[in-house]
């Protein structure tokens, strides 16, 4: 058995068929002949079908891609419009096939031959693309959740006093950050040990950016109780909103304090590819580290996000750590790629990356921004033309809140899940929703460069006919 499902002509068989069945795909999702964007079904009745194929044992595996393929969510359809993640571009999705056979795993060099060197010269793309100089260098990391974590601890060894790594924390550490951060910087915070009281979260104005203005009185609040802030993060866009924060402030405030500036331009960082929307993270060449993710904006499979420092001894204080078996010394090496990351064993992602600038150039880059940073005010100025919608607040990104907001519906909350709700049973689009200031709102993430204004103008008339507009 084992000979058979190595042999190059059984791959042969099967990769060709997965490659015309994935072109029949794209040609179907990408012309909307696939009517629906996401064949959703509840999670236990998903779980009893494949109990069920389970049950049947091994069998056809072209016939499992195709089941895999026609249950998933189809993110190449143009009316997917949901959470921020891309549909890869397919040269990328071609580099994880190649990428996943190599396998390749990268925690040193001998493993990592081609991948290694690569993931320098993207990080270095990056870096100068965000303003840093010869001085930094970054990495590539299994995501933004992962990433920030791995900022923070970066942070914790330049900023807590004392030597956190080898002794643990001996002071209530701290750092700032906005109401509208992502998750994961709580998470992080928490993983570090620093409890709740060690996540300051500062208000945010009514554009949904952090309140700079209260950044002293905060601060001033915490060291008073004790606490020791280490970092700010500022968000670049946050998620929720898209709404970018002024990152000259917050830069001013934390070279006043000495304090690390983070940023986690994990879903927005990628304006540093357009003139156009570049301005928006004006100051994000004062970090001490930024984390962009490549599968966000920029059309990489997921997961593959850099983390980038200011200043490249700082990459190496996160994990000083003596690994025999793998590297002989603790010398500053770019090469040996687990020194500087959690992950040991890697996926190549910068394989993926590469591929794309390779075939390409950085201008797909340009062109996916602006394309969907353009679209979502197009689709902004539509919302704000309805009386019976409400836009949360102007996109900064390509990330649009908006509600059915009619005077008439006496519960505008219960609406709006109700829309989101029947939207997500018939399948036509797949946008989500959030919650700002408690109330309930529809989110849509532009991350599909096909998506037209034809596309959107049909979103809006499918939502208002879930809701009956009342009659005058
Ligand atoms: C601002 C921001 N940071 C971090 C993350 C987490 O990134 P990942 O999903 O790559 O772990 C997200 C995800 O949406 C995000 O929007």
């Amino acid at each position: 058995m084992l000979n058979d499902a190595y042999s190059a002509d059984t791959f042969r068989t099967h990769a060709h068929q997965l490659v015309d069945l994935l072109s029949d795909y794209l040609q179907q999702t990408e012309n909307r002949q696939l009517e629906k964007v996401i064949p959703y079904q509840s999670p236990d009745d998903s779980l009893a079908y494949w109990n069920d194929d389970f049950a049947q044992g091994p069998g056809d595996v072209d016939d499992f891609f195709r089941k895999v393929i026609k249950q998933s969510t189809h993110l190449h359809h143009p009316r997917y419009m949901g959470h921020q993640v891309c549909p890869p571009l397919p040269i990328a999705a071609m580099a994880g096939l190649l990428t996943g056979l190599l396998n390749n795993g990268m925690a040193v060099y001998e493993m990592g031959l081609v991948s290694n060197p690569l993931e320098r010269i993207v990080s270095e793309l990056l870096a100068r693309r965000i303003g840093f100089d010869e001085k930094s260098s970054g990495l590539l990391t299994s995501g933004g959740t992962l990433a920030n974590l791995t900022a923070l601890l970066a942070a914790r060894a330049a900023k807590a006093p004392g030597d956190v790594w080898q002794h643990g924390s001996q002071e209530r550490l701290a750092v700032m950050v906005s109401a509208e951060a992502h998750y994961c910087i709580d998470r992080s915070a928490r993983i570090m040990g620093f409890g709740e009281g060690g996540i300051i979260k500062i208000p945010v104005n009514a554009q949904f950016q952090m309140r700079t203005d209260l950044l002293e009185q905060y601060y001033q609040q915490a060291t008073a109780t004790g606490l020791t802030v280490i970092a700010v993060i500022a968000s670049a866009s946050s998620t929720s909103t898209g709404a970018y924060d002024n990152l000259e402030a917050v830069a001013d405030f934390c070279d006043k304090h000495s304090l690390w500036l983070h940023i986690d331009g994990a879903h927005g960082g990628g304006v540093v590819f357009s003139d156009t929307y570049r301005h928006l993270v004006k100051g994000m060449d004062r970090a001490n580290s930024v984390v962009i993710d490549w599968h966000k904006m920029l059309m990489t499979p997921a997961l593959a996000t850099s983390l980038i420092f200011r200043r490249n001894e700082d990459s190496f204080r996160t994990f000083h750590q003596q690994a025999q078996y793998l590297w002989a010394s603790s010398s500053e090496d770019w090469f040996n790629s687990g020194k500087r990351t959690f992950e040991c064993t890697k996926l190549m992602m910068s394989v993926k990356i590469y591929a794309i600038l390779k075939a390409y150039g950085e201008a797909i880059f340009t062109e996916n921004v602006d394309r969907l940073y353009d679209l979502a005010r197009q689709f902004a100025d539509r919302i704000r033309q309805h009386p019976q919608l409400q836009l949360a607040v102007s996109p900064q990104s390509n990330i649009v809140c908006f509600r059915y907001s009619n005077s008439a519906s006496a519960d505008l909350n219960q609406a709006n899940s109700q829309i989101r709700q029947e939207l997500l049973q018939e399948g036509r689009f797949y946008i989500v929703q959030t919650t700002l200031h408690g109330e309930v709102y529809l989110r849509v993430s532009l991350m599909n460069p096909l998506t037209t204004l034809d596309d959107l103008d049909d979103l809006l008339g499918a939502i208002l006919a879930i809701v009956p507009v009342p009659r005058a």
